[in-house]
C-alpha cells in the first residue's frame, strides 16, 4: 500500500498561497450550465474533486478548457439529462446537477451521489424542494429519476441549514414561474459564492436574514462572463493550525471577513496571528486549551474540527461534533500517535501530550490530513496511508509544505 513518509518536528517557515474554494468551485462549475454562453471562471483548484467533477463534463460531452486554474466552459445546452456513471455515485457533489437539470430541463436520471465517510450523506432535503417546486421523484434501484411538467416558485422550509440543499433548490428555482423562498438557507461563504456568480450572469437572487428568494427567469440567459472564485477558507485554516504548530507561515490570497469563526477561537488560547490585508502571518504558539463546537455558518464550520483536534492532541481540548455522525472517529488515529484523548460518536476531550511519529490511516479529507499535520508536528516518521483522500481538496499540498521545509515523501 503506497504511503506518505514524513519525516516530523522540523520548523517549517515561509509563504503559503491558499487556492480557490473546493466546495465554492464544485457548485459554481455545474451552476455555469444554466446559461447559453462561454463562461471563465478563475482560481479553481487543481485537485482530484475537480478532475472529478471534469470526468463527469466529458461523459455529458460539456466543452471546456482547463488551464492554469481558470475552466472556461462554451455551455449551449446539453443534449443529455442521463448523469449515469461510477464516479457519480462515488462523488457527492454530483448531487448539483439534479437541480441544474431539473431547473433548465424538467428532467434528470442520476445515481445516488456518495461522499466521504463521516456520516449519512442524505439528501431528503434536496428532494423535498424540487418535489415543491414542481418535481416528481422516481427510485429505481440506485438511481433517482425527476421529470416536471413545469416548476412553479414555491416558499420552501428546510428543517435544518443544509449548503447542498440551498444551493441545489437555487438552481432548480431559476428558472421556475415566480418567486422562490428558502427559508432556513445555510449562508456559509460558499453559499453566497455561488449566488455572486449566478447574479453576475443576470439572475436576480437576494439574502433576507437566513432566507433566499430566486426570482425566475423566463428564458434561458445568453451571456458570456468572467467570474473568479473566492479561496478556500478551510485550506487557509488548515495553514494556520500548521503554523501555530511548526513555525512562522505567511499565508496569502485571504479574506479575514470568512475567517473570523476559525481565528477567533485560537486568538482566545494565546495563538500568535496578524492580520494585514489579504495575509495572515501565524507564529509557532504555545495555545491554551480550546473549547470547539461546531455549527452552521457563522459558527465554527464542521470541515475544521478534525484539524483543531490536532492542536487540542498537543495542546488540550474538546472537540464536538453537531452536523455528522462520524467526523470523531480519527480521534484514533491521534491516540495512536501518543494523543491522551476519550472519544465517543460527537464528542472528544483531549489533555494535552506529547506526540510521536507513527503507522496512521486516513479515512478521508480532512481526517487524512489531519495526519499530515499531526506528523509534521511529531518528533520521528509517520507513515500515512490513505493520503490520497488529501489530494481531494488541497491543490499541490505537498509542494507547498516541501516549500516550507516540510520533510515528506512516498514509500511504495
Ligand atoms: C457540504 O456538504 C460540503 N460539501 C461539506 O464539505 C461540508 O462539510 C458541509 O457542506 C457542511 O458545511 C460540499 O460542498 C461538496 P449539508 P453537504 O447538506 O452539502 C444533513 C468537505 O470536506 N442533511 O450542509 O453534503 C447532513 O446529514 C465536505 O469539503 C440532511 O439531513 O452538507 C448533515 O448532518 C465534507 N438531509 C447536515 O444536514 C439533506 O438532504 C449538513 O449537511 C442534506 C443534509
Amino acid at each position: 500500500m503506497p504511503l506518505l513518509k514524513i519525516n516530523g518536528g522540523k520548523e517549517l517557515t515561509g509563504s503559503v498561497y491558499i487556492s480557490g474554494s473546493k466546495n465554492s468551485c464544485l457548485a459554481i462549475l455545474i451552476s455555469a450550465l444554466l446559461f447559453d454562453g462561454r463562461i471563465c471562471i478563475s482560481n479553481v483548484p487543481d485537485i482530484l474533486d475537480i478532475r472529478k467533477l471534469l470526468s463527469i463534463f466529458n461523459l455529458l460531452k460539456i466543452e471546456y478548457f482547463f488551464d492554469n486554474n481558470s475552466v472556461i466552459i462554451n455551455s449551449s445546452g446539453l443534449d443529455n439529462t442521463k448523469v449515469v456513471s461510477d464516479d457519480v455515485k462515488k462523488f457527492r457533489a454530483s448531487y448539483y446537477f439534479m437541480g441544474l437539470m431539473l431547473g433548465r430541463y424538467h428532467e434528470v436520471l442520476i445515481n445516488y451521489p456518495g461522499g466521504c465517510r463521516i456520516g449519512k450523506r442524505p439528501i431528503d432535503f434536496h428532494l423535498l424542494g424540487f418535489e415543491l417546486l414542481g418535481g416528481k421523484i422516481e427510485f429505481w434501484d440506485d438511481l433517482i429519476k425527476i421529470t416536471a411538467e413545469k416548476l412553479v416558485g414555491a416558499e420552501i422550509f428546510l428543517p435544518k441549514k443544509s449548503v447542498g440543499a440551498t444551493i441545489n433548490i437555487i438552481l432548480c428555482s431559476c428558472y421556475a414561474e415566480g418567486e422562490t423562498i428558502i427559508h432556513n438557507a445555510s449562508l456559509e461563504p460558499e453559499v453566497c459564492d455561488v449566488i455572486n456568480f449566478l447574479n453576475t450572469g443576470g439572475f436576480n437572487i437576494h439574502i433576507f436574514d437566513d432566507s433566499i428568494t430566486i426570482q425566475g427567469m423566463k428564458k434561458v440567459i445568453a451571456k458570456s462572463f468572467s467570474y473568479k472564485v473566492m479561496f478556500d477558507r478551510i485550506e487557509a485554516g488548515t495553514f494556520i493550525c500548521l503554523g501555530l504548530l511548526c513555525g512562522n507561515l505567511i499565508i496569502h490570497n485571504t479574506n479575514y471577513k470568512y475567517l473570523k469563526n476559525i481565528i477567533y477561537p485560537l486568538i482566545k488560547a494565546n495563538a500568535r496571528i496578524e492580520i494585514i490585508e489579504d495575509k495572515i502571518l501565524v507564529y509557532k504558539s504555545n495555545l491554551k486549551e480550546l473549547m470547539i463546537e461546531t455549527g452552521d455558518y457563522p459558527l465554527f464550520p464542521t470541515d475544521m474540527l478534525q484539524i483543531f483536534m490536532v492542536l487540542m492532541a498537543f495542546f488540550g481540548g474538546r472537540a464536538k461534533e453537531t452536523i455528522y455522525e462520524d467526523r470523531i472517529s480519527s480521534a484514533e488515529m491521534l491516540k495512536r500517535m501518543g494523543a491522551n484523548v476519550i472519544y465517543d460518536k460527537t464528542s472528544a476531550l483531549f489533555k494535552p501530550a506529547k506526540l510521536v511519529g507513527s503507522h496512521v490511516i486516513g479515512n478521508d479529507l480532512r481526517g487524512a490530513t489531519s495526519l499530515l499535520l499531526a506528523g509534521l508536528a511529531s518528533l520521528g516518521e509517520t507513515h500515512v496511508a490513505g493520503y490520497e483522500y488529501i489530494e481531494r481538496g488541497y491543490e499541490n499540498i505537498y509542494e507547498k509544505i516541501k516549500a516550507i521545509g516540510g520533510d515528506i515523501v512516498f514509500e511504495e
